[in-house]
């Protein structure tokens, strides 16, 4: 297996860390025998750069991790938020529905008009083009198997792209709604939210359909259902099926 790039191991350490801290550690939770595998912890940790060393210590934290911070915690913390210049025109905070402890995870890139009328997420067309992947598609039900969100909580005035400083300020509420929930698959919807839960620019069309990691959870990226809808064509059709078929699997692991 080739060796990921060093800024690629760089940002995941990054996450993992920040992940850890939010989650109250104040040292790295390492068992080197039982967590590393058979050598000695030094000389593994001398080489944390493979797919084997690092799986089995994300899911270890998640086995053992704290009591988990609670989903509503998370929106009393988030209050009346006024932490970016999206509050000044939204209607109402769109903070995320579904299942609190759901296995599964859809991140969108944030309300349209619909969802900020409603404040609920995927509500309009592109969210009934989701609930038809979810329902019809994967055979899920999406109240009851799944939660959706956004990476911002307040629509973006003509649905415009969410700005950098847009994302930064509501990311804390992301990561910890993730936490939360600590899904076994999260799905990034379109490249703003694949490239905010990745940290770099993701060309969605080429790294669809893969696995990523996110905070110790796997990562599965696709394409946006407005996407989909504006180029309705069996291909994209059939990808995003292929996707979701992935995720299905990971799911029954
Ligand atoms: N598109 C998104 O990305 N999120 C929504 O909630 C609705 C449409």
């Amino acid at each position: 297996m080739p060796t990921p790039e060093k800024p690629i191991l760089l940002r995941d350490l990054k996450n993992y860390l920040v992940f850890l801290k939010d989650y109250g550690y104040s040292d790295i939770p390492l068992q080197p025998d039982s967590i590393l595998g058979s050598g000695s912890g030094k000389s593994n940790l001398s080489r944390p750069s493979t797919e084997t060393t690092r799986q089995p210590i994300m899911t270890k934290t998640r086995t053992n991790a704290k009591p988990n911070l609670l989903l509503e915690e998370v929106r009393e913390e988030l209050g009346d938020c006024t932490r970016c210049n999206l509050h000044s025109t939204r209607k109402t905070i769109v903070f995320g529905s579904g299942n609190p402890h759901a296995d599964l995870v859809f991140v969108g890139e944030g309300p349209g008009a619909d969802e900020d009328e409603q404040g609920l997420p995927f509500v309009g067309r592109a969210g009934k083009k989701l609930t038809e992947i979810i329902e019809k598609g994967m055979k899920l039900n999406r109240e009851r198997d799944t939660y959706i969100c956004n990476i911002v909580k307040c629509r973006p005035p003509e649905n415009r792209d969410p700005k950098p400083d847009e994302v930064t300020a509501c990311n804390p509420f992301l990561i910890k709604q993730l936490q939360a929930i600590r899904p076994k698959a999260i799905v990034a919807l379109g490249k703003p939210s694949a490239s905010t839960l990745l940290g770099r620019t993701v060309p969605i069309m080429k790294e669809r359909g893969t696995w990523h990691e996110y905070a110790g959870i796997p990562l599965m990226l696709t394409l946006h259902p407005a996407y989909l809808l504006r180029a309705y064509t069996l291909e994209n059709r059939r990808n995003v099926m292929n996707d979701m078929n992935k995720v299905l699997a990971k799911l029954r692991e």
